[in-house]
Parts: C-alpha cells; sequence; structure tokens
C-alpha cells in the first residue's frame, strides 16, 4: 500500500500554543479548508464545513470551541460537535460526523497525511 503523502502544516509547539488554525486545502478535488488544532494533548483536523447549513464553523467568529472548551461549536447557530470524532451532539444532526484529515507529527512537524488532500495552487 502507497504511504499517504506527508504535507507540512506547523511545528506542533506552534499549534500548542493557539486555539486552533484554519488553512486552506482542496479536498477530494474541492477547495475548502481545514481546521487543525490541539485537544487533550492530541492533534485533529476536520475539513471546516458544518454539515447543518454548510458553512464553516468559524463563519461567524474567530473561534471553534464552546465557552467550556469541551466541544466544537459551530458559530452560525451553534451545534456543538466531539472533538475527537466530529460527530455532532445537536439534534437536528445528531450522530453525523465532521470530515476527518489524517495528520502525523513528525519530528516536532504536524503534517496531512491525506491522500485525497493538497494544497491551492497559487494565484
Ligand atoms: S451552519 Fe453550523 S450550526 Fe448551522
Amino acid at each position: 500500500m502507497q504511504a499517504n503523502k506527508l504535507i507540512a502544516i506547523c511545528p506542533l509547539e506552534a499549534l500548542q500554543k493557539v486555539s486552533y488554525l484554519s488553512r486552506p486545502i482542496v479536498f477530494k478535488k474541492q477547495p475548502c479548508s481545514a481546521l487543525v488544532f490541539c485537544f487533550d494533548g492530541q492533534v485533529y483536523s476536520y475539513v471546516n464545513h458544518c454539515m447543518h447549513m454548510h458553512r464553516p464553523l468559524n463563519g461567524e467568529q474567530d473561534a471553534i470551541f464552546d465557552d467550556s472548551g469541551r466541544y466544537l461549536r459551530c458559530s452560525m447557530h451553534g451545534f456543538v460537535f466531539e472533538p475527537t470524532t466530529g460527530e455532532c451532539q445537536s439534534p437536528v444532526c445528531l450522530g453525523q460526523h465532521l470530515q476527518t484529515l489524517r495528520l502525523q507529527v513528525v519530528d516536532g512537524i504536524v503534517y496531512f497525511a491525506e491522500k485525497h488532500l493538497q494544497l491551492p495552487d497559487c494565484p
């Protein structure tokens, strides 16, 4: 099996100092963005696309966590998601998941490790 190509995001130390990062990506040939964050000592990434009304989670506020810091929260209508799985906890979309993006940390650098992910071309 072919290994996924690694695309560098940032040093882990830098990610640990911020609430989250957003990166423009192309996933399965669709331009979008990725959310990348640390939670409980692990790194996670999801396509920044809320299944409720197809908006980015940080579309209305520069934040992706609720006030407790326990759940991801879409700033459009407040739906919440389990950070470790991307599973929606709000009734309308209960059980649906944000699209997970695989990550790897190698020598202190966080990488996307997702075969359907590319960086957008520079304009
Ligand atoms: S678009 Fe995310 S909660 Fe409605």
